[in-house]
């Protein structure tokens, strides 16, 4: 067992992207409806974030419901929809207690407007919160997001307010729905997959990437905590040699 103080404090990743998969395969596992899944996945998200704030994460982004998940039959769509709802209302005051910040990324307005309103209430109240910022990827796809990103810069350049040459990539990095938020050190994806499912494309161009065979439902602390001793274990390189990066130990500057 892997206790939270076990943690090295020196090399705790500053941004822990998830891939939350396999709610649907555990619940056929185990004989129950998927929605079932959802409902248990809901509860690891918890404990997660709990781990999270734990050990000091700073970010923590969760891929909820992509954009093409929509497609899903529509009683599924529901239940997560459903679920959103019930577990932020549930939820708020551990946020509160915890001095967790709830932010959203992803193609709001196209939640129910129930579940929007939630959701934009509890981001409201804990705006002022300077613990852990937990991200929900909502309606979220990268290649949407980048899309949005040039057209916003292309209006911008159209209406003479930036000439072509003032566009870096920290132009544009202000221009995702990411703007404020350091790229993810760490990205998890859990239920065996190998895939990135149009999730942060440009944000992840250095993130460590930690796959595993346990479906979401069943993602502990312990599970996190392993995964984040996986990634203590790393060293990146950030395309310079191992030598470069013993001798600068900020190699990003
Ligand atoms: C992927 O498993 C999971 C989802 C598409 C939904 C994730 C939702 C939750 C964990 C619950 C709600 C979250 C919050 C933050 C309240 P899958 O259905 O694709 O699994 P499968 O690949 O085994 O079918």
């Amino acid at each position: 067992m892997i206790q939270a103080e076990e943690i090295s404090k020196n090399k705790v990743p500053v941004h822990v992207a998830i891939i939350m998969d396999g709610n649907g395969r555990w619940a056929k596992a185990k004989g129950l409806d998927r929605a079932e899944g959802h409902r248990y996945g809901a509860e690891a998200v918890k404990k997660v974030v709990r781990a999270a704030g734990k050990i000091g994460v700073e970010y923590l982004t969760l891929y909820a419901f992509s954009s093409e998940n929509w497609k899903r039959p529509q009683y599924e769509v529901d239940a997560i929809m459903d679920l959103l709802v019930f577990m932020i209302q549930r939820e708020t005051p551990e946020l509160m207690q915890n001095n967790v910040r709830l932010q959203a990324i992803g193609e709001i307005d196209r939640l129910r407007p129930e579940a929007r309103k939630k959701l934009e209430d509890t981001i409201q109240t804990t705006s002022e919160n300077t613990g852990l910022n937990l991200i929900l990827a909502l309606s979220y796809s990268s290649k949407k997001e980048i899309l949005r990103a040039v057209k916003s810069v292309a209006v911008k350049v159209k209406n003479g307010e930036i000439k072509p040459e003032d566009i870096d990539e920290s132009y544009v990095d202000g221009s995702l729905y990411t703007a404020d938020m350091p790229d993810p050190d760490l990205l998890i994806r859990t239920s065996g997959e190998l895939r990135i499912s149009n999730f942060l494309l440009w944000q992840i161009a250095y993130s460590e990437f930690y796959f595993t065979k346990t479906y979401w439902p069943d993602f502990d602390e312990q599970a996190f905590y392993e995964a984040i001793q996986d990634y203590q274990a790393r060293e990146r390189r950030f395309g310079l040699t191992g030598e470069q990066i013993t001798s600068n130990s900020n190699p990003t500057e």
